[in-house]
């Protein structure tokens, strides 16, 4: 397995997986399927991964700088750095037919690491409900610092935990 940046060509690809995994996991949680180009395209992203096996995607992961951002806010005031001092790891999603073979655990690692040379430290937010996620988190030692509830349309309220990346 390779884990290299992701590429303007590499865009098609995943999203294709990530509409996939859309219809399986339900993750991205909360939005319909024509939503999920635009949740993927972010204007927030400031760095982005992707893990190939034979030349396939099989994972993605990102590094997002919003300007403002509640998890990146909860965060700050949990560590006591401040905003521009984070980065929030976002859209990491892996293949189902690769699963439990290391890939999300690579990909989460590489992201992390690199968010130091942007003078940053990693953080994110899951929802409460992505199980493997929360798992794999708990698992490479991110640290939980709070919770949000962010009502959405429709009266629905999205429920996430926030982790703070192992201190380096
Ligand atoms: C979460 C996700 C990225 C994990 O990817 P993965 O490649 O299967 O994860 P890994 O194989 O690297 O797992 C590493 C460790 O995480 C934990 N873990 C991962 N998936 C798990 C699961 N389904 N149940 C319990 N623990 C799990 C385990 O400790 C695992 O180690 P082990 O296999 O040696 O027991 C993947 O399940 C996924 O894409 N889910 C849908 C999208 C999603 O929820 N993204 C998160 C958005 S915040």
């Amino acid at each position: 397995m390779l884990i290299r940046q992701k590429t303007a060509i590499d865009a098609r690809e995943c999203l294709d997986l990530l509409q996939r995994i859309h219809v399986v996991d339900h993750y991205p949680l909360h939005i319909g399927a024509d939503e999920v180009p635009e949740f993927f395209a972010s204007e927030h992203e400031a760095a982005a991964w992707v893990a190939l096996e034979d030349g396939r995607i099989v994972g993605h992961v990102a590094l997002h700088t919003p300007a403002e951002d509640p998890t990146l806010e909860l965060a700050a005031g949990a560590t006591g750095s401040s905003v521009d001092r984070l980065a929030l790891l976002a859209r990491l999603f892996v293949a189902p037919d690769v699963r439990r073979s290391g890939v999300g655990r690579a990909l989460l690692r590489h992201a992390a690491a690199q968010a130091p040379a942007m003078g940053r430290r990693a953080v994110l937010d899951v929802g409460q409900m992505l199980h493997a996620a929360v798992a794999l988190y708990e698992r490479e030692g991110w640290q939980r610092v709070g919770e949000l509830h962010l009502p959405l349309d429709d009266d629905i309220i999205l429920d996430l935990w926030v982790y703070v990346s192992p201190a380096a």
